[in-house]
């Protein structure tokens, strides 16, 4: 049976149906239903027609060889990303429009015109190649949401250096990990920045990296918050503002291939060590900008804002690659949605007449418990589009989000992707797709996905199963750096040839996708992965601590949260003040996204014979349900006394 976070009974029964509203089909970028056999027809020739739209060096010979698991798309081709977010609009009409409205969280503002962008962009390119970074050398950036991370990262695009962004709310142990793996030549950081009024002192997490991260030559810093002006190290460290004085505003994009990377991005997946996910140039490229163009429907006046934090995938494909490929005007907001109070989106929605508005499930159930007053204090007319992504949306938040949002006239689109996906890959095309709540209704144009059973037959509709992918799509992932055995099994090994997403899902009768959440050891916490493995390891660094198991337990407004049972060694007693201690230690090795909700004590944990973890036993007493079958357990009588302490806990 397949495991997941929603009730497949409660989704069979789901019958609301939400139409295109008219108005909408009928400026919608597409709305010829056609566009689904087209492209399974002649999928090749489906993404050709999108990367003529892109600016080309020198155009490509062949659009796809595959020779399973590894594909390569636009072979021969000559292009370069940077060029195409930037370069290509500067030389139109588009020159001076917004590309960038930035709000930092105290409510300073900045805006930056692709003109603009461009110039900032080409000056810091210059000041990489100044400290003799050449094309082929990753960077690390580990930056606030500020404007310089995207200018850093189109900076390296232009420069074909891969960049590896690390989510400011990752740990320096963390961080340092991430450099290590990709053996990064130049860390880019602030002092600090801005999240609910205060400063998160991202120097000193970088400081205390960089201490164990040899390849490190530079360390450069953007000065947020004014609060590591004594901290600045001469050998290595400069500031950003002081690298860009008198750097020329030339710096010409290099010609690159359509496979050179692009970037490396950290996952979680089931073992306790991330993994670095390549993504390459024109596929990567192509499929953002195509999904963009079609799913978010921008045109040329819209005002087009994504919430994720530009440190995690979506904020990569859908903040700066996607949008700027497609000369949108973007919001980026720096801090959290309740800073100063609940009604900061909203009134960055009204303030910036948001017409496009993403965000994640996690957000909306908050909103949702925060009351409607808080969007109802403001005009939010502007909007037209709504999106989610992250995990699965249950249809009460869909709802919400429809009625209380999008004023019951917005299409929600509910998009399906991943980190090794790159692009979205599951959902509606909002002037086509009859909407039902909770689903993210079909493959996009040209993507192959099934749902399979243990065999790798695909289930009937009605049934449920592994989402798989069964042809390669532009955006995929190339490889795990430095991994390419890993890469073969975690991701292709159980059914040879085609892309296990370690999600479940149903197929209702008419054919709709249903995404059930994970079968593998991820937890899904607030939209953000976390291993069960990368908590548990972190867990058995205490010195206090002999064993740990940790869970993803169902969450109202996270998803999942993380839970954990430890074993404590044996002359350690449990007490109130460990428990604390442990749960900040996790935060610290990893950051405080893997921070435990709870923490139980316990003797013993379940295992099978064979001496494995029976995790799904201990999601059943984190849950509070009946236990599921124990007979495969060496001593049932374990869980049993977890089962019994945990309840009087509980009570
Ligand atoms: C989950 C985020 C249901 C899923 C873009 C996937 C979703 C994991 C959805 C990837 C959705 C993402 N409905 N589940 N619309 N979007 N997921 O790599 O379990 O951070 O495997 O990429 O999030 O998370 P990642």
């Amino acid at each position: 049976m397949v495991e997941g976070s929603q009730n497949i009974d409660a989704l069979l029964t789901e019958d609301r149906r939400f139409p295109p509203p008219p108005a909408f089909q009928e400026q919608a970028n597409v709305n010829d239903p056609g566009v689904y056999e087209e492209a399974a027809k002649d999928p090749e020739g489906f993404w050709a027609r999108f990367a003529e739209e892109l600016h080309w060096f020198k155009k490509w010979d062949k659009v796809l060889e595959w020779d399973p698991p590894y594909a390569k798309w636009f072979q021969g081709g000559k292009i370069n990303v940077s060029y195409n977010c930037l370069d290509r609009h500067v030389a139109t009409a588009r020159k001076n429009k917004a590309a960038l409205i930035w709000e930092g969280e105290p409510g300073d503002r900045q805006v930056y015109t692709y003109w603009d962008l461009y110039r900032e962009v080409c000056k810091f390119a210059n000041a990489l190649k100044g400290l003799g970074l050449k094309k082929g050398d990753r960077v690390t950036i580990y930056l606030p949401m500020v404007p310089e991370l995207p200018i850093a990262m189109l900076a390296c695009a232009r420069l074909g250096a891969p960049h590896s962004v690390v989510f400011g709310g990752f740990s320096s142990e963390s961080l340092r990990d991430r450099i290590n793996d990709s053996e990064a030549k130049i860390l880019i950081t602030a002092d600090g920045g801005f999240r609910r009024g205060r400063v998160v002192p991202l120097k000193e997490n970088a400081d205390e990296a960089v201490k164990g991260a040899p390849t490190t030559e530079k360390v450069i810093v953007v000065r947020r918050t004014g609060t590591a002006d004594d901290q600045m190290n001469p050998d290595t460290d400069v500031w950003w503002h002081d690298l860009m004085e008198g750097q020329s505003q030339v710096c010409p994009a290099e010609p690159l291939d359509s496979e050179d990377i692009l970037y490396l991005l950290y996952t979680s997946g089931t073992t306790g060590k991330p993994k670095g996910i390549v993504h390459t140039t024109a596929g990567y490229l192509l499929g953002t900008y195509a999904t963009t163009k079609w799913i978010f429907d921008l045109k040329e006046d819209d005002v087009y804002w994504c919430t994720a934090d530009i440190g995690w995938v979506t904020g990569h494909s859908y903040i700066v690659y996607g949008p700027l490929s497609n000369g949108a005007t973007s919001i980026m907001y720096e801090g959290t949605p309740d800073y100063p109070d609940r009604d900061r989106f909203w009134s960055i929605v009204e303030k910036y007449g948001v017409t496009v508005f993403y965000t994640a499930p996690t957000a909306i159930r908050t909103f949702m418990r925060w009351g409607t007053e808080y969007p109802a204090k403001h005009d939010l007319g502007s909007l037209r589009l709504l999106g989610s992504v992250g995990e699965p949306i249950n249809p009460e938040a869909w709802m919400w989000y429809w009625e209380h949002v999008g004023r019951s006239n917005c299409p929600v689109v509910d998009t399906w992707w991943q980190t090794e996906t790159g692009m979205i890959l599951i959902s509606p095309l909002p002037g086509l797709t009859t909407l039902k709540p909770g689903s993210a209704t079909r493959p996009f144009p040209g993507i192959d996905a099934e749902v399979v059973d243990e065999g790798g037959n695909a289930v009937d509709l009605g049934q449920g199963g592994y989402l798989v992918l069964k042809k390669p799509w532009p955006a995929m992932l190339r490889n795990i750096y430095g991994d390419p055995e890993r890469f073969v099994q975690q991701y292709w090994s159980r059914y040879p040839g085609i892309y296990f997403t370690a999600d479940g899902c149903k197929r209702d009768d008419e054919g709709y996708f249903w995404l059930l959440g994970r079968v593998d050891d991820v937890i899904n916490v607030s939209a953000h992965r976390i291993s069960t493995m990368e908590v548990e390891s972190a867990l058995v660094d205490h010195t206090a601590v002999a064993e740990a198991a940790s869970i993803g337990r169902t969450d109202d407004v996270k998803g999942q949260a993380v839970v954990a049972f430890v074993t404590l060694k044996e002359e350690v007693p449990a007490s109130e003040e460990l428990m604390v201690e442990l749960k900040q230690h996790v935060a610290g090795k990893i950051g405080s996204i893997a921070r435990p909700d709870d923490i139980y004590f316990t003797a013993e944990l379940p295992k099978t014979r064979s001496g494995k973890i029976m995790r799904r036993l201990l999601r059943d007493v984190a849950e509070g349900r009946a236990l599921g079958d124990t007979t495969t357990l060496a001593d049932p009588a374990v869980v049993e006394a977890l089962k019994e302490r945990y309840d009087e806990d509980e009570a």
